[in-house]
């Protein structure tokens, strides 16, 4: 039970029992795409509503043919999953046993900690530079499973292809590039696969494609990594909707491309302006960007904002204590974060 908590609590800035927000909230704090979804795709659900009584086809197969075909890779190195966050649980189960070594940066997604205490496996903690970049340490003898968050979160720096081919070179385990924010930013390492056998790139609906509550997500790899996942997953685990709005999704790519080049246009605004006002803004190739709030103090603007209501994620960690991380909303939204930011800091400013 306490692990199943924990398991909650590791998920990306929800809490045990926490409500939906209300009415009013601008909410920057999850890293949910500000636009919805392609229609089609909610007619592709709507239609597909009638079938319900029906079991999906617990492969999956016409969505990962589709994957398949739009990414360049053949069905047989993919599989489906209730969101990328199944697929990393899959993967600890397919491959750690207790007290086997899994290596992950710091900081970086909370889940993969959780779930190699679920597993009961040793954690190995590698800190990211001050940029937030992978250092070399990232390669430890020994490791079963080694993850990378590319772009990270909650920094959003990317690491380069050069870098990663580099430590799937070292890596004696599997290499994990979790590829949740990729389409935010480029092509990402699904053209590492054909060079290495202990490689595994996940890909997220949630982000780019605007479908965080549909539950959807991929794993890339060799067939025989595959063919284990597929052993380990349940039986049902996409369900009728998932893979008809995911089919859909993919049928209608730009509608997707034209809601990532407004993020990302709204992502640079919004990092020049926390500039402008002297916050220390890392490069992000995310839907968030992180921001170090310098002689300002980030817990007491994370909470003047939620008085506000506006939504930011704050870590009261000790590398992140100083750092904001603000999703990037519609440009109204982002127009009202930096209003009151730009209040806030002000009203501290005066009163030194
Ligand atoms: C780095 C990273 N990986 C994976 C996920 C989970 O994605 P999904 O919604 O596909 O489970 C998140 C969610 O925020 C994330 O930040």
């Amino acid at each position: 039970m306490n692990k199943l908590r924990k398991n909650i609590a590791g998920l990306e800035g929800y809490t045990p029992g926490e409500q939906p927000v209300g009415e009013g909230y601008i909410k920057l704090n999850t890293n949910e795409n500000p636009y919805p979804p392609s229609p089609a795709v909610i007619e592709a659900i709507a239609k597909e509503a009638e079938s319900l009584r029906l079991y999906p086809d617990p492969l999956a197969t016409a969505l990962r043919e589709k994957a398949g075909e739009v990414l360049g890779l053949p069905s047989g190195s993919i599989i489906a999953g209730n969101g990328s966050d199944e697929l990393l649980t899959i993967i600890l189960r397919c491959f750690v046993e207790p007290g086997e070594k899994v290596v992950t940066p710091h900081p970086t997604y909370t889940l993969y900690e959780t779930l190699v205490s679920i597993q009961d496996g040793e954690l190995v903690r590698v800190p990211l530079g001050d940029d937030f970049s992978v250092p070399e340490e990232i390669v430890v003898a020994g490791a079963k499973v080694t993850f990378i968050a590319n772009p990270n979160s909650p920094s959003g720096t990317v690491t380069p292809n050069d870098a990663i081919r580099g430590i799937a070179e070292k890596a004696g385990g599997i290499l994990v590039v979790d590829e949740a924010y990729v389409d935010f930013c480029g092509e990402g390492a699904l053209r590492l696969l054909e060079e290495f056998d202990n490689l595994i790139v996940t890909r997220s609906m949630s982000k780019s494609f605007s479908l965080a509550g549909l539950r959807l997500g991929f794993a890339f790899s060799t067939p025989a990594i595959i063919e284990a996942m597929l052993k380990v997953k349940d039986s049902y685990n996409v369900s009728r909707l998932a893979i008809a709005g995911g089919l859909a999704a993919f049928e209608d790519i730009e509608w997707m491309r034209a809601n990532v080049r407004r993020v990302v246009s709204t992502r640079e605004r919004l990092s020049l302006s926390l500039s402008a006002m002297g916050f220390r803004v890392f490069p992000s190739g995310a839907n968030f960007v992180l921001a170090g709030t310098g002689r300002w103090d980030a817990g007491a603007i994370f909470r003047e904002l939620k008085d506000q209501k506006i939504l930011v994620r704050y870590y009261d960690t000790e590398r992140l204590r100083s750092c904001l991380r603000i999703s990037v909303g519609t440009d109204e939204e982002i127009d009202a974060l930096l209003r009151e930011i730009r209040s806030i800091i002000k009203t501290k400013d005066s009163k030194q």
